[in-house]
């Protein structure tokens, strides 16, 4: 059977029962843990009959097209695809470290910072999160606050009353306590080469990934128009600010630094409102733009609205919204 690569022109003939990552490694697909969960390998189907042994992670994608995962599907008749960000692909080893408590720490009346300490360094795009194990059956995904090569990981944890993983983060572990880590997962990762503007966008404990995309601009030197979002539900529940500041000074074409309070008072140095009020007062359009975002569900599900409304091309929105995946 004939595999069509429509964005690079190539044609590859692959065996029935063949992998469509094994066939297209090297050709500017990017990928991570090879067994369906990660996201990273997904690839737009144009035209053809595939089999799927299992179904895109409806968690990490924010886009509408028709994705398949290349480690997960065969073909069953010659096939037309595309290969999202082929001129920057990306593999990181997909893995399980053993990982120990550092410290959890109160960022928030409502946040804690869960520091874990891992033997190896852990790869990953700055963006992505990884999968927190717990216990036996108690497994959530966090993003990473660092930068990729962090032995010390650190999340930032949203406190859901009455959940799970909130009870045991915010009430149980203590240093020590050992846990596992499984990744890096996701696809709302930086991407490093192009000029175009960037506006990155975080709602609630979705500054953890943001805060990790800016240490990846800074660490490039890239010269980008950088447009800082940053949104929390009301004054008692901001944090994070001075992190934030010092890392400003480092991006190279910081453009602007907004950090929204949507309900309540506020106080010098906030603003009044949603997200989405103030990027519609903001921008006139944002064709052109590459979006990062993350948190809050709805938050960014209102975003992404506004956004497309707005001009943003759909290859380029790179959306985490937090919804709950219980496991
Ligand atoms: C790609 C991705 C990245 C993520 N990154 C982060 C991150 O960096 N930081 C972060 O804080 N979160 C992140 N999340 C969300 C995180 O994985 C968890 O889903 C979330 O923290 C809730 O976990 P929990 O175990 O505390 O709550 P769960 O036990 O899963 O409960 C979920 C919700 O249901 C409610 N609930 C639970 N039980 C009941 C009940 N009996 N009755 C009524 N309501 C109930 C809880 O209040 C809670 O709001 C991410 C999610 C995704 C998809
Ligand atoms: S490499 Fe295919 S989902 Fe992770």
């Amino acid at each position: 059977m004939e595999l069509l690569i429509r964005n690079n022109g190539r044609t590859l003939s692959l065996e029935p029962g063949d992998t469509l990552l094994g066939a297209i490694r090297g050709c500017g697909i990017s990928y991570s843990c090879e067994d369906g969960r990660c996201g990273m390998c997904r690839c737009h189907l144009v035209r053809g009959r595939v089999r799927e042994q299992a179904r895109p992670p409806r968690q990490l994608f924010g886009c509408r097209e028709r994705y398949i995962l290349a480690c997960q599907t065969s073909l069953l008749e010659d096939t037309t695809i595309n290969i999202p960000d082929i001129e920057e692909p990306v593999a990181h080893p997909g893995g399980r470290y053993r990982g120990r408590v550092v410290s959890v720490e109160a960022l928030s009346d409502t946040v804690r910072e869960l520091r874990v300490e891992i033997d190896v360094p852990f790869s990953f795009s700055p963006g992505q999160c990884a999968e927190v194990e717990l216990s036996r059956g108690l497994s959530r995904l966090y993003s990473m606050a660092g930068t990729p090569g962090d032995t010390e990981l650190r999340f930032h944890v949203r406190m859901h009353p009455h959940g799970r993983a909130s009870q045991v983060i915010g009430e149980d572990l203590k240093a020590g306590d050992p846990l596992k880590i499984r990744g890096p997962y996701g696809t709302s990762y930086l991407r490093a080469n192009h000029s175009d503007p960037i506006l990155c966008i975080s709602a609630g404990t979705g500054l953890a990934p943001l805060l990790s995309v800016l240490r990846g601009i800074a660490a490039r030197q890239m010269m980008n128009p950088v447009f800082i979002y940053v949104g929390f539900m009301a004054r008692e529940d901001v944090y994070g600010l001075e992190e934030l500041n010092a890392l400003l000074p480092r991006i190279l074409s910081a453009r602007a630094r907004h950090v929204l309070v949507s309900a309540g008072p506020t106080e010098r140095g906030l603003r009044r409102g949603l997200l989405t009020e103030a990027i519609e007062a903001d921008f006139d359009h944002l064709t052109g733009f590459r979006v990062h975002g993350f948190g809050s569900p709805f938050a960014i599900d209102a975003v992404v609205q506004l956004l497309r409304r707005k001009g943003v091309a759909e290859e380029h929105l790179h959306l985490d919204a937090y919804h709950s995946v219980v496991t």
